[in-house]
């Protein structure tokens, strides 16, 4: 087996590991209804960002407590609207300020969060939320993730929508 797909497979397992039970709760799973970019649900997104996260710490070799990482950055966008939705369309433009907010009240709600956890969700869209800063290398790391995977995402560059662009080309 190559040291890559090995990597790739000790970042999958420490997901399960540390946030098996998020993936597997109803709640998040109902987050794949949700669009978050392109054709991008919230649920996928979430999940992109937390395999990014972990990349990032292990390319740059930072110590990073895995669980508070893992289990922020699976929660950073658990927001469970859909803000592309009518119900959402007048407060569109404010999405990017309210939603860290709004996460961290939901996710506080149906788990216990550690102090870095409750950091992570709340920073993440730092500098927008210019009040709301990283103080951990966690978050620091969720929020640099979180930009890179939606860049990606937003100039459809992920292979996910690549693929399915071309499938719909297909069809
Ligand atoms: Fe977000
Ligand atoms: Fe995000």
């Amino acid at each position: 087996m190559s040291k890559n797909r090995n990597y790739r497979q000790d970042i999958r397992k420490d997901i399960r590991k540390y946030g098996g039970d998020i993936l597997r709760s109803d709640n998040f799973k109902s987050s794949a209804k949700n669009i978050q970019h392109s054709n991008v649900s919230v649920m996928k997104h979430s999940m992109k960002v937390a395999y990014a996260s972990m990349w990032i710490t292990r390319k740059l070799r930072l110590k990073c407590n895995k669980e508070d990482l893992v289990r922020g950055a699976l929660l950073h966008d658990y927001f469970l609207y859909d803000w592309h939705d009518d119900d959402h369309r007048g407060l569109k433009n404010l999405h990017g300020f309210y939603h860290p907010g709004v996460a961290l009240k939901n996710a506080m709600a149906e788990y216990t969060l550690t102090e870095r956890q409750k950091n992570i969700i709340s920073s993440h869209m730092w500098p927008l939320t210019f009040r709301h800063i990283p103080k951990c290398k966690e978050a620091w790391v969720v929020t640099a993730a979180d930009k890179y995977v939606s860049t990606m995402e937003s100039l459809r560059l992920n292979k996910l929508t690549k693929t399915e662009r071309i499938r719909s080309r297909i069809k």
